[in-house]
């Protein structure tokens, strides 16, 4: 039988008396809701005293919501710990940069890598995974809340010691550390593993290789936590293992779901950053190299804590996200939350109930989602989302490098996604993708800001291009090693004689006198710049001029292997650069043989699905909440009727069509 499509909430029954759940259970079965998230932040209610696990309560609830036909994921309660751990283990406590030891209370405030922490969490785990793992309902497990959403790096004592263990692991000798970290710079000198400072409080900045190394220590401390659970679920559990991640959080993710089986993130856009969700929905679906993935949490109409309570989303505007994320691939959509809490500190955040039993303002909206999805699940459940053949890096690597060493006012994120909202607006179907991405199935890849290119992903790019692949690098990838050092052989080191290309200068550009000219178009350069020289055979497509050293090459074509590496020496700037990045992008996209381009229009959202024999279908969804018409290439049907679409499709405001390619 197909997997169902699942349409849920975030529920806290142990927040609830038993009538109250009665409620929610008939209303949720009213709204077609068929699954339900639960159990993260219960430790407390499945463990109240220590050794004392009881789990009766979460039996019943899971079958007493099977028997309504509503499945569960069940989440690992281990970020939220009983206070009878933190009281009597004071020294498990997460300790910030500043030294400061967090207090019990909100979450995420205890060390995931302290044993006896680890100890407590392991054997709650295992209890559930025993007791509950084989329940009919239990459909997935989702590890923990959103790791590292509220706190990076931990500072503890316990951290420090396997923070030198790390160290040893990867350097062998501190002398390999020295070395790479060139420690003579301000008495840094290590004469052992154990003398490594962690970053914290200074008076000045830190040497930036231990800042990234820390980093990294941590990403992968807390990846162990996650897969050391989920070693324990899998032995008595066969449901698939997710964690619900987030964008901006201190992880590796493509390293963290390596093991997992399906990828779960949540959003909070509003309405009018709708493109920063939907770089997730391409980027989340490609994070496994599948085709699909789950929205674990947004809100059906606001967000919201005591400290902070933005105004409910557009009428309409839940009906566009929740079909884009169904075209894009999601096989999950759950709202945080169901009802809306009593106490704490989220009780001003949007919910479909309220605390009260009232219908929240979103519900509506909610009630139409759930008619929809049933409408779609024909189509999407005989579909998938058709490869891409553009592949735009997203990389946590680079995220964390900004981190240590930002781009004066703007974000990674913001800069992705102005190449991002390039591509949409060219109509280019794409995925976002990570290092690790299977490169045979693009034909274009773009390289942006990576400040170390890894000798492996560097191979890994010379064989796409050798294979007839089409690169994109730049701006503002290779000037730094990956120890967060500077290259002493060229500027960019070996990714120069892979792009063809000279660097003489690397700098920043914004308050200087520099221009791009190219196609026709005139731009200031954003950010820092690596104007170039081609070398022999390769040719320049635009120029870079400026007082400060003689002309250069902003953009430049080198024939490698059967493909091509463009190179882009700068970010261009918001006005006319918006120009230039569509007709550079446009070019390299064109000279890759990209074809999968439809609606050329920011207010409209296409999403190409294709079935099992080849036929084409298009979701359009219009994402601007001002309605748009749309004209397409070839001939189309709808999708539902059958009749055939008119030459000029009228979308609504948030509304959408699904067209058949005929
Ligand atoms: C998420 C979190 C939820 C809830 C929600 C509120 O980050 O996972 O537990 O706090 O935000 O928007």
């Amino acid at each position: 039988m197909a997997e169902p499509f699942y349409y849920g909430a975030a529920y806290y029954p142990e927040l609830w008396d038993s009538e109250t759940i009665r409620q929610d259970i008939e209303e949720m079965k009213a709204l077609g809701i068929n699954c339900v998230r639960i159990g993260e932040f219960a430790w407390h209610r499945m463990e109240p005293q220590p050794g004392k696990i009881d789990l009766r309560f979460f039996r019943n609830i899971i079958q007493l919501l099977k028997s309504n036909n509503i499945d569960t994921v069940l989440c690992t309660p281990t970020p939220t710990p009983p206070r009878w751990l933190t009281y009597q283990h004071p020294e498990t406590a997460f300790v910030n940069q500043d030294s400061v030891a967090y207090e019990h209370g909100a979450r995420q405030h205890i060390c995931t890598n302290h044993p006896l922490f680890q100890m407590h969490a392991f054997q709650i785990v295992e209890a559930m995974a025993k007791e509950l793992g084989n329940l009919p309902g239990v459909i997935a497990w989702q590890l923990d809340n959103e790791f590292k959403c509220h706190v990076k790096e931990c500072y503890c004592p316990v951290c420090k010691g396997l923070w030198h263990q790390w160290l040893r692991v990867k350097y062998n000798t501190i002398e390999a550390l020295n070395e790479a970290w060139g420690t003579e710079i301000w008495s840094q000198y290590y004469s052992s593993f154990e003398e490594v400072p962690q970053p914290s409080a200074t008076p000045f900045l830190h040497n930036p290789s231990l800042v990234l190394n820390y980093r990294r220590f941590s990403m992968e401390k807390i990846n162990e936590f996650a897969h050391r659970q989920t070693r324990i679920i899998r032995q008595y559990s066969s449901a698939p293992v997710t964690h619900n991640t987030g964008m901006s959080f201190g992880l590796d993710n493509e390293a963290l779901f390596k093991p997992l089986d399906f990828v779960s993130f949540d959003s909070y856009a509003p309405a009018h950053s709708f493109l920063t969700l939907q770089l997730q929905y391409d980027r989340w679906r490609a994070l496994k190299g599948g085709k699909r993935f789950w929205l674990m949490e947004t809100s059906p109409s606001h967000s919201g804590n005591v400290r902070s309570a933005p105004s409910p989303h557009p009428q309409g505007y839940l009906r566009c996200e929740a079909v884009a994320a169904a075209a894009c691939g999601a096989r999950g959509f759950n709202y945080w939350l169901w009802r809306q809490q009593r106490t704490g500190c989220e009780i001003p955040h949007g919910s479909v109930l309220y605390s009260w039993g009232g219908r929240n303002v979103g519900y509506n909206n909610a009630k139409e989602v759930g008619e929809i999805f049933r409408r779609l699940e024909p189509v999407l459940s005989s579909t998938e989302v058709e490869q891409a053949q553009v592949g735009l890096l997203y990389s946590d690597q680079a995220r964390t490098f900004f981190e240590g060493e930002p781009m004066a006012d703007a974000s990674y994120q913001g800069e992705i996604r102005r190449l991002y909202d390039v591509l949409v607006d060219m109509g280019i179907h794409r995925d976002v993708i990570s290092e690790g991405a299977e490169l045979s199935r693009y034909k274009l890849v773009i390289i942006p800001f990576l400040p170390a290119v890894e000798d492996s992903f560097l191979q890994k790019l010379y064989r796409f291009a050798e294979q007839g692949g089409t690169v994109v690098i730049g701006p503002m990838a290779g000037y730094r090693t990956p120890e967060h050092t500077v290259h002493t052989n060229h500027a960019l080191g070996r990714l120069e004689a892979f792009c063809g290309v000279r660097v003489a200068h690397f700098y920043r550009a914004d308050d200087t006198d520099g221009m791009m000219k190219g196609y026709g178009v005139e731009c200031r350069p954003l950010h820092w710049a690596a104007p170039c020289e081609p070398l022999a055979e390769s040719e320049e497509l635009a120029s870079y001029q400026t007082t400060l050293h003689p002309q250069a090459s902003a953009a430049v074509r080198h024939k490698a292997g059967q493909g091509y590496v463009y190179t882009l020496a700068a970010m261009p700037d918001c006005e006319e650069g918006g120009r230039f990045l569509r007709e550079f992008l446009g070019d390299a996209a064109k000279q890759a043989g990209v074809n999968l381009r439809f609606c050329t229009k920011l207010s409209v959202l296409s999403v190409p699905r294709v079935d099992e024999k080849g036929n084409r279908y298009l979701v359009l969804v219009n994402i601007d909440g001002k309605g748009d018409t749309v004209s397409l290439d070839g001939n189309w049907t709808d999708a539902f009727t059958g009749e055939p679409a008119p030459k000029k499709i009228l979308l609504p405001p948030y509304q959408y069509a699904v067209l058949r390619h005929k």
